[in-house]
């Protein structure tokens, strides 16, 4: 048998990895910059994180919803000390999409309507519901294409104020990512947000941060929305929550009540997944990740910030993203190549760094060496990659 072959792949083949680093089945070793996609929050391989989910291990690995899970209490309580957000209420799925489905449905069983608004460039997964809310016509299969979705342009206040006068009491939710990944770190504003939240406690609609890659402590704030001032009720989150182990919820502000059976899973908060995410929200904790986020966030901005070629840089904390003009297209391919760094990309023109919040200086200022060199090399030699 074969893979089904969906994915575009590097010829790398990665057999280890410990904090910042990869090491590939040759004993190469890579900085890793994008963080098997935003996932890695705590950095690859972290002792505490191993150990918690070695004794778990021996212990219990899963069982089904149908008993009580006291470490899904557990990870509920930390994750509203840590987030900030103590009197939400937790569920557990398995996947940033299955996140953003599950808050799409219950914004819809809450208030009883069907519309939903969404915005230019975003992306908010692959399944049924989440997928019809991605702007990206190349995901959405013929089954999946609704007119329950109204699509606005980001950051557009006009257009949402008119969208929600003309259409308001059929609109059951507005979904956001805090800065859109995918679409290419585009940051939302945030009299934007407040805007939302405004315009849905007027309507009786329900505002969903997606904190799927922009949330878990990554800008610096828990979830990248905190900086407007003011919570949505529903925040869906994923990637780092695990580092690397599939564990995805969301979190639901206390007005929204919920009923039996109205959502579920079966894998969603087993034993494993929670002692996963409980030891990273520890971990966040005890090294001052959040902290770290921004120090050295701003330490690459500053930086970048001074390089010519590079335009627009952008983001906040360690979600980082540039615009690279064309003569230096290879870029991102001759920093894997040559320098043996990963950074993450969003077509056509942009590179984002998605590193471990736990990224230590003298990394950073290795990545800054050798994005300078490789800059260096493309504009001196601009026919240097094919
Ligand atoms: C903002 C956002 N939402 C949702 C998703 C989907 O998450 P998953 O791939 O875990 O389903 C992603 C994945 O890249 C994402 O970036």
């Amino acid at each position: 048998m074969n893979l089904f072959d969906v994915y575009p792949i590097n010829d790398i083949t990665i057999v280890k990895a410990k904090g910042s680093y990869v090491w590939d089945d040759k004993g190469e070793q890579y900085l890793d910059l994008y963080g098997g996609h935003a996932v890695i929050s705590i950095g690859h391989t972290h002792p505490h994180w191993v150990k918690r989910i070695e004794e778990q291990l021996n212990q219990i690995a899963f069982y089904s919803n149908s008993v009580r899970i006291p470490l899904q209490q557990q990870l509920a309580e930390k994750l509203g000390k840590v987030s900030g957000k103590a009197d939400y209420q937790l569920f557990l799925c398995n996947s940033g999409a299955e996140a953003n489905e599950n808050a799409l449905k219950l914004a819809s069983f809450h208030n009883g309507r069907k519309k939903i608004i969404a915005f230019s460039k975003s992306f908010h997964g692959r399944t049924s519901l989440a997928v019809s809310v991605t702007d990206n016509k190349g995901y959405v299969a013929p089954v999946n294409e609704t007119d329950n979705v109204i699509f606005l342009p980001f950051n557009d206040e006009e257009a949402l104020v008119s969208c929600f006068k003309e259409n308001g009491k059929a609109i059951s939710s507005v979904i956001i990512e805090g800065i859109q990944g995918v679409g290419g770190i585009r940051v939302a504003e945030e009299s934007f947000l407040r805007k939302i939240r405004s315009l849905c406690d007027e309507h009786g609609a329900i505002y969903i941060a997606d904190s799927v890659q922009c949330g878990y402590g990554r800008t610096g704030k828990f979830f990248s929305h905190d900086f407007a001032g003011v919570n949505a009720d529903i925040y869906t989150m994923a990637k780092g929550m695990g580092n690397g182990f599939p564990v995805a919820g969301i979190i639901v502000a206390p007005h929204i009540k919920p009923k039996h059976f109205q959502l579920g899973t079966t894998f969603g908060g087993n034993h494993l997944a929670c002692v996963a995410a409980l030891s990273v929200l520890e971990i966040i904790e005890e090294e001052k990740l959040m902290g770290n986020a921004v120090m050295i966030g701003k330490y690459l901005k500053d930086e970048l910030n001074e390089i010519p070629e590079i335009k627009n840089v952008r983001g906040r904390g360690l979600m980082i993203g540039f615009d690279v003009p064309e003569e230096l297209k290879d870029l991102k391919k001759n920093l894997l190549w040559e320098q043996k760094i990963f950074t993450g990309e969003s077509k056509p023109n942009v590179i984002r760094l998605l590193p471990s919040l736990g990224l230590k200086k003298r990394d950073a200022e290795q990545f800054i060496d050798s994005l300078k060199e490789e800059i260096e090399k493309l504009v001196t030699t601009p026919t240097h990659a094919s």
